[in-house]
């Protein structure tokens, strides 16, 4: 029987939704204005060393990438070859891009002169509309290519397995900046099952502090939908 386990769309919801936002901050922003635009570069800062910094957007989905580089494609590429090969060299093309932004986002804030970072914020936006292009197409492959292989190659349990050792590889703070794109993206039915795994078999502490963070984050009717399906 075909596994019903997908790895990859609820996180790419949350990855869609911080793209749309980042996308939306980059195109309304004021970059005569030093200091949004410093703020708006943090965010976007790709610096490897700060990989695990929970607030850099580009180190999210350079990470994001390298996750299903490591967990995932060996045992994909014993069913899906050709498939898993062409997602590996798109994974290496998008972290060209991620650099070729980061660096220019710094060269940006050093411009000591507001029209040349609106000049400069220009380029930027240009950047970025072409990364997010490719990366939105990439994670599309994916769910509509290789979670249907998934599913008929691997069980439930071999991809559940994967899913915890990525969960457990992720220090706290990155796992809860992601799950805050996440959780809010997900529709009330994958929102529901997803808290009635965590109810069934988190600890006490962990349970608590993902559904303070729904309580943050989501939608107030969806999330109170929820709680009365999964008996919250
Ligand atoms: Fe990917
Ligand atoms: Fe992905």
């Amino acid at each position: 029987m075909a596994g019903t386990v997908d790895l990859f769309t609820p996180v790419h919801k949350g990855l869609r939704s911080m793209i749309y936002d980042l996308s939306g901050r980059l195109q309304t922003n004021d970059f005569a204005d030093i200091s949004a635009t410093t703020a708006l570069v943090t965010d976007l800062e790709n610096d490897f060393a700060l990989a695990r910094s929970a607030g850099c957007r580009l180190c999210t989905l350079a990470t994001h990438a390298h996750e299903e580089d490591t967990i995932i494609f060996p045992s994909a590429s014993k069913f899906a070859d050709r498939l898993v090969t062409t997602l590996i060299e798109e994974h290496h093309d998008l972290t060209q891009r991620e650099l070729a932004i980061a660096k220019t986002a710094h060269e940006l804030i050093e411009l000591p002169s507001p029209e040349r970072r609106v000049e400069a914020g220009v380029r930027l936006n240009q950047m970025a509309n072409t990364l997010f292009a490719a990366y939105i197409s990439h994670m599309n492959k994916e769910e509509a290519e290789l979670v249907p292989l998934m599913r008929e190659r691997l069980t439930d349990a071999e991809q559940a397995a994967m899913q915890g050792t990525i969960i457990s590889r992720f220090p706290p703070d990155r796992l809860f900046a992601l799950l805050g794109w996440m959780l809010p993206s997900l529709n009330v039915t994958e929102l529901s099952e997803l808290m009635a795994t965590q109810k069934k078999g988190a600890p006490h502490p962990l349970l608590k502090a993902v559904s303070d963070l729904c309580a943050a984050k989501v939608d107030t009717a969806r999330w109170s939908e929820v709680k009365l399906r999964v008996g919250l």
